[in-house]
């Protein structure tokens, strides 16, 4: 994270030998699989086996995951909310999508209502919210042909609560949470799972500068207590897997924290 609150960072792990191979033969989409959070969870896939569609809006980062990376990845560099993003990724994936990873997202400056622009809106809602709807829309057909999918999106503590982020952020994660729950009790049924989580602080490459004297001074004293230790992009990675596989089965319309218990507190 970029910017300087008073998190503490937890020590690092690299052990993968516990890890299964629950992805052989399967296609995952990710976006934002350049940095933090989609960069693990592509990392993790192909550990497991998968084919991985890696989806950036910054090219060099696909090109560092495909040299780094042993597996098959499909490395797709585009900006998901152009209006053609989705049927290309789609395209570029073929017929068998199995798992779908809405990872992308970026972060307001921490905006309160009255200070928000309309650039700062658009961007944030395109990004975190039309583009995944819009790609998702553009999986389901094929997970539907098959009665076979499992989705995951990537949320925040910032849709569990109005205090961790600036206006549109907050809002823009609130509303992955709903469309999270209601394409679970629309397709279920049908065999595609819809679930998310919702991170606390990760260390990752994402930008989040205070833009507002008013949060600052609002958000400030909250953020001293209370939110735990930052966690490990692998961490997320582990319980995005986890709900992209049959060990979730079961598990459908769950928006699942993954923050240390803070949303417990
Ligand atoms: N890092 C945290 O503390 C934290 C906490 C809660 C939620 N999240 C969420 O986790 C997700 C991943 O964030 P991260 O922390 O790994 O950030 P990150 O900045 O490290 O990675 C995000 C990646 O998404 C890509 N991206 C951004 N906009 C895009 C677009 N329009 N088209 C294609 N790719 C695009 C970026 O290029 C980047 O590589 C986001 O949805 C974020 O809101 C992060």
């Amino acid at each position: 994270m970029g910017h300087d609150l008073p998190f503490t960072w937890r020590k690092r792990e690299d052990d993968m030998s516990h890890v299964a191979h629950r992805f052989t033969g399967s296609t995952v989409i990710v976006t934002g699989a350049g940095s933090g959070i989609g960069r693990a969870t592509a990392e993790r896939l192909l550990t497991e086996g998968a084919r991985v569609v890696a989806v950036d809006l910054v090219s060099d980062r696909l090109s560092r995951l495909v040299e780094e990376v042993e597996g098959e990845v499909i490395s797709v560099p585009l900006d998901i909310t152009e209006p053609t993003a989705a049927a290309h990724i789609v395209d570029v994936a073929g017929a068998r999508i199995d798992g779908l990873a809405n990872v992308a997202g970026i972060m307001d400056g921490f905006e309160p209502t009255a200070e928000v622009s309309d650039a700062t809106w658009e961007r944030v809602m395109a990004v975190n919210v039309t583009a995944m709807m819009r790609l998702t829309r553009a999986v389901l057909p094929h997970m539907l042909e098959r009665e076979h999918g499992s989705i995951v999106n990537v949320g925040s503590e910032a849709g569990q609560r109005g205090s961790a982020a600036g206006t549109p952020y907050t809002t823009s994660k609130h509303a992955v949470n709903g469309f999270t729950r209601s394409t679970a009790v629309f397709y279920t049924p049908k065999g595609v799972r819809c679930n998310a989580v919702a991170p606390g602080p990760v260390a990752t490459g994402i930008e989040a500068p205070f833009h507002s004297e008013w949060a600052q001074q609002r958000l400030g004293p909250l953020f001293q207590t209370n939110i735990p230790a930052v966690a490990r992009p692998e961490e997320l990675a582990a319980a995005i897997t986890w709900l992209l596989s049959e060990d979730a089965s079961n598990v459908s319309g769950a928006v699942l924290s993954v923050d240390g218990g803070w949303a417990a507190i």
